[in-house]
């Protein structure tokens, strides 16, 4: 957090009190590996807060919510071309910089005893779909998201839809433990042929690109069977016809759930829903999901 908020106020600022800050904060968690959907973030942190507010950014490569043989030690990691992408977002006013603050911390310096002991976690929604397949991930993330919350004391946090089962979880934990932080949903922001923009993607060969379009392309094609009456199975069997035709696209789930718990639906539900997909394509696992209206 800043060291100084009178140094950092912009011109004309009051502080409330001594030593008192009254700058609305907002702060966007990350890996880094930045890319458009997190600046999308930061947009909007900075659309909430105003030219007068405090955004912060975290860049942080979490190892408690990597599992075994997940990409730890691959994952991309370029704080410096981090830091000039989000210093080349617009100024909100003249001389005012998009972002205030870029907290980078060192791994001994989250977890200075190493493992910590005690931490969060997300229960149920742990356990099914994405958590399901990487067994104590969210409770990693819940642990770094209350302790990063912690550490920058933001009056409202921004997450994207793009991780739909990790915003839930967190809403979740904000809800039932009390954290007095608003959550703010970003929706997913996608490359022109639709997919979904991840620091993961960077791992993608052309054909594996090519073969990544299928799981938003099979989304869409289920979402609209859904919204045009043929239910929540159909919904299902139109995308995972369309996964089929790719075999190097090796399905992990595909489920439409109730957007606010991520239960499973009964076959003649009718109402808000998501359709959540992760997949294999070569080495690299991805994730994506559209909000379908089953009719
Ligand atoms: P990371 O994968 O870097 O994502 C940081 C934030 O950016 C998350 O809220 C994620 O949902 C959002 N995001 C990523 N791609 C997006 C896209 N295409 N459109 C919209 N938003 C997108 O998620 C994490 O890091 C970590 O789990 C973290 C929350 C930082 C905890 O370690």
């Amino acid at each position: 957090a800043p060291a100084d908020a009178a140094a950092d106020a912009p011109p004309g600022a009051t502080p409330s009190g001594p030593g008192i800050e009254a700058r609305e904060r907002a702060v966007v968690m990350t890996m880094g590996a930045l890319h458009d959907g997190h600046l999308q973030l930061v947009r909007a942190a900075r659309g909430r807060v105003g030219p007068t507010g405090q955004v912060v950014v975290t860049v942080f490569v979490n190892p408690l919510q990597f599992g075994p043989g997940e990409d730890l030690d691959r994952y991309p990691r370029d704080l410096d071309a981090d830091v000039a992408l989000l210093a080349g977002l617009p100024e909100p006013a003249p001389g005012r910089p998009a972002v205030d603050l870029v907290f980078a911390p060192p791994v001994e310096e989250m977890y200075p005893g190493g493992d910590p002991i005690v931490r969060v976690t997300s229960g149920r929604i742990g356990t099914v779909l994405e958590g399901a397949f990487r067994p104590g991930h969210f409770d990693g993330v819940l642990t770094v998201v209350l302790k990063l919350m912690h550490l920058t004391r933001p009056d409202v946090a921004f997450f994207g839809e793009k991780d739909a089962q990790q915003l839930l979880a967190i809403r979740r934990m904000v809800a039932d433990l009390d954290v007095d932080v608003e959550v703010a949903g970003v929706p997913i922001v996608r490359d022109g042929d639709g997919l979904a923009l991840s620091s993961r993607n960077a791992y993608l060969s052309a054909t594996e690109r090519a073969d990544a379009l299928a799981l938003s392309q099979a989304l869409r094609a289920g979402a609209a069977a859904a919204a045009a009456g043929q239910g929540a199975a159909a919904a299902i069997e139109v995308a995972s016809g369309m996964l089929n035709e790719h075999p190097g696209v090796v399905v992990d789930y595909l489920a439409l759930v109730d957007p606010t718990t991520v239960d499973d639906l009964e076959p003649e539900y009718v109402g808000p829903a998501l359709l959540l997909v992760a997949a294999r394509v070569g080495t690299t696992r991805l994730i994506d999901n559209l909000a379908v209206d089953v009719a």
